[in-house]
Parts: structure tokens; sequence; C-alpha cells
């Protein structure tokens, strides 16, 4: 999910002033001018419709309940059937509080008494169309790209000891702390936990730790209110807000300041906070899992992270081991991405020929199970294995070789008694790194000479020199 500034509103918020005493509509509309809002009026319930019906697309409607005609309990029903959103204040005046409650059950989105003050007007206007802008950052979030749980393998006794204790405290409203490599499944397993849990129809709020810069994940946190700082045009809605009563997802968490974490920390304290620049303490109902492919305890150890807001985290601790200590998952995982990508591009699903089998079989898979998908993903578009399989042999070869050279040269420093001398070592490591290099970019030019010549900065002629020094050959 992409974490952008939300962009201010372009222009002014709209209101519809349907009343049918000239006298108020008059008033409403020059106070609501002076106050930064365009207004249309109407003087019934009919127009109003029409009015809607004709595309004029309030932000918000002031409808009096007291109108002949189409009442304005009637006129709310009505609107429904245009716009099932906008919200609607009803103006009523005191000893009507069955009407009251008869239009806020249809929906009307709160009400006002005649007499009132403007100030009542101002607050209550506010807060319908900050709690209309609420929801349609929810709906835009809950139809952003998030991962389902439905399709994740727990093919594995450790991801099955996982997916128990998921199911343990789904129930609670424990902080979970997910750790493990780079791509081991830390997403979906907090995506599960979500899903397992009372909170599944509410949102799933996932926030980078690591995609922005302090300050801006403060606010991306905590909200903003307009004029809180230069550029604060408008104000914005902190993802724990936008995750009221569901499930927030604090991602990378290992990367957050020791700034943020000491106000993170005060807030799970307080449960609660205020906006950057304002000063309303807002509570939220918010569920917390955190993930991080950072090793936590070695931070804190460090001074790298707080040991009080480690402690508050890791209620209960995930700790997703990588790919190569579950081997056992892979028929499955490689079954599933077939399955999946094949169904997505429209392509048949392969069968995996015996040497990719085995080939997959030793690899080590630094990247972990995204490294799998993505391999899947090429075979199945690419229908073929070739590049596949290069690439892991390519990079097994390196792994490889690399140890060799490094075992060899320990060996013989040992052998010596520590007598090679450290230019000696200083020479050989340039030249392993030089060895490596070269064969990166002869794999990556598809051992097309002339090409790598180019791309390393070397003639034809040393190039050539230097594949046959490092014993280089194509596979
Ligand atoms: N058990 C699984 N079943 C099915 N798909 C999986 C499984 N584990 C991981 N994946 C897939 O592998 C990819 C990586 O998973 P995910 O994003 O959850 O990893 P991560 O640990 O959060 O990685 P990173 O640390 O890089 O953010 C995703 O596309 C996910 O759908
Ligand atoms: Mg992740």
């Amino acid at each position: 999910m992409t974490l952008s500034r939300k962009t201010p509103r372009a222009s002014r918020p709209r209101v519809l002033v349907v009343d049918d005493a000239e006298g108020i509509r008059t008033y409403l509309a020059n106070l609501l001018e002076l106050k930064g809002y365009d207004v249309d009026t109407a003087e019934d319930g009919r127009r109003a419709l029409a009015l809607l019906e004709g595309g004029a697309g309030p932000d918000v409607i002031i409808l009096d309940v007291m109108m002949p005609g189409i009442d304005g309990v009637e006129t709310l029903r009505r609107i429904r059937k245009i716009d099932e959103d906008v919200p609607v204040v009803m103006l009523s005046v005191v000893g009507k509080a069955s009407t009251i409650v008869e239009a806020m059950r249809i929906g009307a989105a709160d009400y006002l008494n005649k007499p009132f003050e403007e100030s009542e007007l101002e607050a209550t206007l506010e807060k319908v169309l900050e709690k209309k802008e609420l929801l349609q950052e929810r709906d835009r979030l809950a139809t952003g790209l998030i991962p389902s749980s439905a399709s994740v393998v727990w093919a594995s006794d450790a991801m099955r000891r996982v997916r128990d204790l998921l199911e343990q405290v789904a129930d609670t409203n424990v902080t979970v702390l997910i750790q493990g490599e780079s791509g081991v499944g830390k997403e979906i397993v907090a995506r599960t936990a979500h899903d397992l849990s009372p909170r599944r129809a509410e949102p799933f709020v996932k926030v980078n730790c690591a995609a922005l810069p302090a300050d801006l994940l403060e606010s991306e946190l905590f909200g903003y209110e307009k004029g809180a700082f230069t550029g604060a045009t408008g104000r914005k809605y902190g993802k724990f807000e936008l995750a009221n009563k569901g499930t927030i997802f604090l991602d990378e968490i290992g990367e957050m300041s020791l700034l943020l974490q000491a106000k993170l920390l005060q807030v799970l304290q307080d449960s609660e906070f205020t906006r950057l620049g304002g000063n309303k303490d807002i509570r939220v109902d918010v569920r917390i899992i955190c993930a991080t492919n950072r090793r936590l305890v070695e931070m804190v150890e460090e001074g790298g992270f707080r040991e009080d807001l480690y402690f508050r985290l890791n209620v209960v601790g995930v700790q997703i081991p990588p790919l190569r200590e579950r081997r056992e998952e892979l028929p499955a995982l490689i079954d599933t991405f077939l399955h999946r990508f094949a169904a997505r591009y429209d392509k048949r699903v392969p069968i995996l020929s015996e040497r990719l089998t085995e080939a997959i079989e030793r690899y080590s898979f630094p990247g972990n199970v995204r490294e799998l998908e993505n391999m899947m993903k090429r075979v199945v578009v690419l229908e073929s294995e070739e590049a596949i399989l290069s690439e892991i042999i390519h990079v097994d070869r390196s792994e490889r070789r690399s140890g060799d050279a490094m075992r060899a040269l320990l060996e013989e420093i040992e052998e010596t008694a520590g007598e090679v001398p450290l230019r000696e070592v200083g020479r050989r490591a340039a030249q392993e790194a030089e060895r490596e290099a070269i064969e990166h970019v002869l794999h990556h030019t598809n051992w097309n000479r002339k090409q790598a010549a180019r791309l390393l900065g070397v003639s034809y002629k040393t190039l050539l020199h230097k594949i046959r020094d490092c014993g280089l050959e194509p596979f």
C-alpha cells in the first residue's frame, strides 16, 4: 500500500440547504459562505431531490424536518435512494424527538434543534464531514491491494505451529511481533492473524515504517491538522484512526527512529493521542501487529530499539523460519504458485522437469518464499525453465566458489602458522571480488564478451585474459 499524503480538498465543501422558510435559507447561505462553504438552496423536498437527480453532488445536506409537501423524513428516505452516503443533518424544533429518532434510524448523520448557535452548526458540519472523509479513506484502503490469507500454504510443522499460535490468540487483542528473514511470509501471517480475529470485517491497515523519514511517519501514523506545519493545507487522518476497530500492521518496526518509538510507547500506554498540531484527544480501538527482519533483541542490546517498547510489542512472539529450514513445504508452495499464475496469465500449468526440481531442492533460497514465488511466475509466463535453471546454478556456483576460496585462504594461513602476509590476503580478496564481478556481468550479458567488456570498462583483450586467469567458462 502506498503511503501518499492525502491531497487537501481541491475546492470548498458544498452544502445543500433544504428549508421552506426563506429567512432561514438566506441566513444559512450567507453564514456558510462566510465560513468557507459553497451553498445551494432548495425550498422543499421535491426541489432538493431534483437537484440531486441533476447531479448537484453536495458534500453535506442540511434538511428541515417540517416542510409542506414531502416532509423531511420522507425526503431523507428518497435522498438515500439517490445517494447512499451523503451525510444529512436534520433541522428540527424541540419536541420532535420521535421524528429525529426515525430520521437517525434511516441514516441521518446528525441533527440540530432550532434555534441553534453558529458554533453548534459549524461543529456539527465539521464532524459529519470529517466522518465522511474518514469513511471514504477507509473504503479506499479496503479496496487497496492487501493480500488475502485465503491462499496461504501451511505445509510444515513450523508453519502449522505458527498457525496454531495465531488461532490461540485470535480472540484476544494482544500485540503480536513477527520476526523472520525477508520474504518468509511475515505479512501474510499478520494478515492471517487479522482474518482469524473478530476484527476481520474491519480494516487491516499496513504502515511500512521503513518507507518514510521519521517526521512523515509520525504524521502518517497519527495524522495532522490543517496548518500543523508548512504545507499542511488540510486535515489528514492518521493510520491509527483509519484502523479504528481493526488491526494496524506496523511493518519493518525495527526501522522506526528512537524518538518515534518513544511516542508510540506513550500512545500505547495512554491509549490515546492527538493529531499533529491538534489538541483533541483521540481514542481508538486498534489491535497492533508488528513485523521486522531485524533481530530486535540484538537491537535492544545495542541501544537501537527501546527495551520497554520491545516488551510491550512482543507479547506474543512469532518467529518464522527461513524457507531453507522448512523445505518440506516446497512441493505445496510450488503447486500453489504454478496454479495461481497459470490462472492469472491464462497459461497452462507447467510440469517441472526433474532437473529443475532437483536444483530447487538443493537451492538455498536467500530470498525465501518470495524468491520461489517469482521463479514460478517466470516459469509460467516464459513457458520455459531455462532462465530459472541457469540462475539457480549460477548463484549456487558462486556461493560455493567464494566459500571455497575463503576456506582455502584460511587453511593456508593456518598451515603456515599465520605467515601469509596481509598484502597477499588483500590481493586474493580483490581477485576473488573481480572474478565474481566478471562472472556476474558475463551471466547478465549471456556471455557476450564485447558487451561485458564495455560494462566493466576494460578492453575486450583484457577481459579475455581475465576470463582465462579466473578459469571462467560458460555453462
Ligand atoms: N506460506 C505461504 N503460502 C503462500 N504464499 C506465501 C507464503 N509465504 C509467503 N508467501 C508469498 O511470498 C511473498 C512474500 O511474503 P510476505 O510479503 O508475507 O513476506 P515478508 O516476510 O513480509 O517479506 P519482507 O520482509 O520482504 O517484507 C508474498 O507474495 C506471499 O504471498
Ligand atoms: Mg513484509
